[in-house]
């Protein structure tokens, strides 16, 4: 069976852009709600939920994680940049999983995996931080062999490949040699003795292909679950992808 993490950014992303101003206050007109929506998701058979807190915090606000933290039944994953003042954040919050990723402030979307050779002694740092506080910690890395062993070594229990490069070349001559790439990063993962998931640019089409990625644990999805929502309801686009998931 595999996992469906939903990831709501997005849906902080429509209210941001109306309600900058309000969204971090205790009341208020800030709809649509994040909370509400992850809540709806958990109902519809989601596994887990999943936010980027970005350092420019340009959707997912602090006391939106609070919030989740406290209401939620499932699982936290809470996706953070390797920084002091993220990993104190999650150390205080206490999530089930951080997921490691990437961040500059210029990038519409998290553009590529985490460079964990070139930020070795970051992501080891925060790495150790997490796994002596019980949060389990997810690379969010592509699937290059060096990122995966260098992830092992590191002793982070999880990486999320990073599906966005397939997910691009989905239409064109490129999709073949990306999945095979997902295939090989997943089997080296998995040998390594790390849990395999994956993201970025999953969608209702990609899924059927994605999904049978050896090892797969979970998939973490938003942009193409919170549009859908707009047309269908959150309700039977979660309902949906997990089908699709697990046929
Ligand atoms: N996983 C990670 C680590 C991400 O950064 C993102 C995008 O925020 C996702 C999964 C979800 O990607 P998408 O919104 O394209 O489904």
């Amino acid at each position: 069976m595999l996992l469906l993490g939903v990831n709501i950014d997005h849906c902080a992303t429509v209210r941001q852009a109306r309600y900058r101003a309000a969204a971090g206050a205790e009341v208020g007109n800030v709809e649509p709600d994040p909370v509400a929506l992850a809540l709806l998701c958990e109902k519809a058979g989601a596994d887990g939920i999943t936010v980027h807190l970005r350092e420019d915090r340009r959707h997912i606000q602090d006391r939106d994680v609070h919030r989740l933290r406290e209401t939620i039944r499932t699982r936290l994953n809470l996706e953070m940049a390797c920084t002091p003042a993220m990993t104190a954040f999650a150390l205080a919050l206490k999530p089930a999983f951080v997921c490691l990723v990437p961040e500059s402030r210029e990038e519409v979307t998290t553009e590529g995996g985490l460079d964990v050779a070139q930020h070795r002694d970051k992501v080891a740092r925060v790495t150790d931080a997490m796994n002596a506080a019980g949060i389990k910690t997810s690379l969010f890395i592509d699937a290059d062999p060096r990122q995966i062993e260098l992830a092992a070594e590191l002793g982070a229990p999880f990486v999320e490949l990073h599906t966005g490069a397939y997910a691009n070349s989905f239409h064109g001559p490129g999709r073949a040699a990306e999945f095979a790439r997902l295939i090989a990063g997943a089997k080296q993962a998995h040998a390594a003795g790390l849990v395999v998931n994956a993201g970025h640019g999953i969608n209702y089409v990609n899924i059927a292909e994605v999904r049978t990625l050896p090892h797969l644990h979970e998939l973490n999805i938003g942009h193409s679950i919170v549009s859908r929502a707009l047309f269908t309801g959150i309700d039977e686009a979660v309902r949906t992808m997990k089908r699709l998931l697990n046929p």
